[in-house]
């Protein structure tokens, strides 16, 4: 049986960080671009670059790293939006920009103020304008599936005359159900005159839970372009789950006739890594990715489990590149060891990174026997995600006392970039508590803790704690992480992180606001 293979767009970077809380930084950014090149996702949403300063440099620096994968970036119908996604998309291989405008009632009259046939000149001047800098432009009508179906025809038809070669089909509320959604695709195959000169695209939201499953009727219906998202993150209740669509595709390529290029491997180190970075942790039953998708706990479950493997598991959980984490190295281990295991792992860090990385790894070899490759991945995934410009305070020291029935005590030394060193000792309600006052003392910041967890990284007593806090100061939210055997230390180290992400943002808030840097 021959097999269709569909275009897998992803959008984590731009839909997906764009929900409260998920925000990424430059270098965390490019860092989840890198495994989605390495998954083999068709094209890459690298972000929206009028949005802001920030999102225009990620965007363009995504472009110019990034092979072997189109590159889009996002612009309302302007053209101050279109030059500045082309502008950010100058140096990729292959640029795509990807235009979007409201096309349903209730977002014409009340968002947009605009009648139909002020919105149909608005998209097609929009794909021309466009089509002066990249013969790559999609077109999506906003809220396609409440838009009535010959006026959403209307427009598909003369954005395609004037030149996109995707038109996607947004379920941007997450209204529609599958039959109804698969129909209005196989309507606008037989609807649209020129259909066959581009290729029709889907982009569905999860608040009813039928992001999937209206993706997955779509492309039966002839959809041949899947927008989604790792784990499923993005505007509330998100988008549909790449690697839910992936493996349904691959388990049920003779169903659907149609297939991905994705290498499924590299699956579950990039959900780890998206969780890692926005600290949006997987549900643990989570389709394909959870910690629970490929565990049997029933004694019915095992039983034919271990007589079969296939009376209980429809994949093989290494087709998703789930290994039980290796026993890598220990205290004995040198410099070119760790730089080989860290290469195995997909990592590539420059000399600089790896001198800082191998003393992480001493003193972490120190304080814990063995250390498993996630314990290796943390190390390098703290070098990689930290911003140069961004770090104001690093933990010297911190030293905590406590005892039942007494207020904790805790001293923190800090050291700022000139290298000055500053202490505060403070009590609080709980030890973690104790260190996030003295850090406050010496910052002078007030930030309120609004989320905190602690996950044990691999296995045993003496595993690493990782915590993810979040926390809110001047109305701005960040999220903050520390990787630590000591977890009251890996807390401090975590609020640390915090602050200097806070402190960053203000600064370029304030440079924003002076107008004085981006495009
Ligand atoms: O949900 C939506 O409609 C979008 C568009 C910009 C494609 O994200
Ligand atoms: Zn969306």
């Amino acid at each position: 049986m021959s097999l269709e293979r569909l275009v897998i767009f992803d959008t984590t970077l731009r839909d997906g960080e764009q929900c409260p809380g998920a925000s990424l930084n430059r270098k965390e950014k490019l860092e989840i671009a890198r495994k989605l090149a390495a998954l083999k996702v068709d094209v890459i949403e690298a972000g929206f670059p009028a949005a802001s300063p920030g999102d225009f440099d990620s965007v363009r620096e995504i472009a110019h790293e990034i092979r072997g994968a189109s590159i889009a970036g996002l612009a309302r119908a302007l053209e101050k939006d279109i030059a500045s996604a082309a502008q950010a998309l100058e140096k990729a291989d292959s640029p795509r920009i990807h235009i979007f405008l409201s096309t349903s009632k209730v977002h014409r009259d009340h968002k947009l103020q605009k009648n139909k046939s002020e919105i149909i000149k608005m998209a097609t001047d929009a794909v021309q304008f466009g089509k002066k800098f990249c013969d790559d432009i999609e077109f999506s009508p906003e809220d396609a599936s409440r838009t009535e179906q010959d006026f959403l025809f209307e427009v598909i038809e003369a954005v395609i005359e004037a030149g996109a070669k995707t038109v996607n089909i947004p379920d941007t509320v997450g209204y529609a159900v599958p039959d109804e959604f698969g129909e209005l695709i196989s309507n606008i195959k037989s609807n649209v005159k020129n259909i066959n000169k581009a290729i029709i695209s889907v982009h569905c939201h999860n608040d009813l839970g039928m992001a999937v499953a209206n993706s997955l009727a779509a492309v039966k219906a002839g959809a041949r372009q899947i927008e989604c998202t790792i784990n499923g993150i993005g505007e509330r209740a998100g988008n549909a789950a790449m690697e839910e669509i992936v493996m349904a595709l691959k388990t049920r390529r003779n169903f659907f006739g149609a297939d991905t290029r994705i290498d499924t491997k590299q699956i579950m180190p990039c959900s780890k890594l998206v969780s890692s970075l926005t600290g949006f942790f997987v549900q643990r039953n989570k389709a394909i990715v959870g910690k629970n998708a490929f565990a049997h706990e029933s004694g019915v479950h095992q039983d034919g489990f271990l007589k079969k493997k296939n009376t209980y598991e429809i994949m093989n959980p290494k087709d998703i590149g789930l290994e039980e984490s290796e026993l890598v190295l220990g205290k004995h281990s040198g410099r070119n060891a760790l730089s080989k295991k860290i290469e195995d792992l997909g990592y590539k860090l420059t000399e600089s990174e790896l001198s800082q990385v191998f003393k992480d790894f001493k003193i972490l070899a120190d304080e814990k026997k063995d250390l498993f490759e996630e314990d290796i991945l943390s190390l390098v995934q703290k070098q990689k995600t930290l911003e140069d410009d961004l770090t104001t305070y690093k933990v010297k020291n911190i030293k905590c006392s406590f005892e039942s029935g007494k207020t904790p005590e805790a001293s923190v030394t800090l050291t700022m970039k000139d290298n000055e060193k500053k202490e505060a000792t403070a009590n609080g309600d709980g030890p973690v508590d104790a260190v996030c006052n003295a850090i406050d003392i010496i910052t002078g910041l007030s930030c309120k803790l609004i989320d905190y967890q602690v996950m044990s990284k691999t296995k045993g007593r003496d595993a690493q704690g990782e915590v993810t806090l979040r926390v809110i100061s001047n109305n701005r939210e960040v999220l903050g992480k520390g990787v630590g055997v000591n977890t009251i230390e890996a807390s401090g180290f975590a609020y640390i992180n915090a602050i200097n992400k806070l402190l960053f943002k203000l600064k370029t808030d304030k440079l924003e606001s002076d107008g004085i840097a981006g495009p």
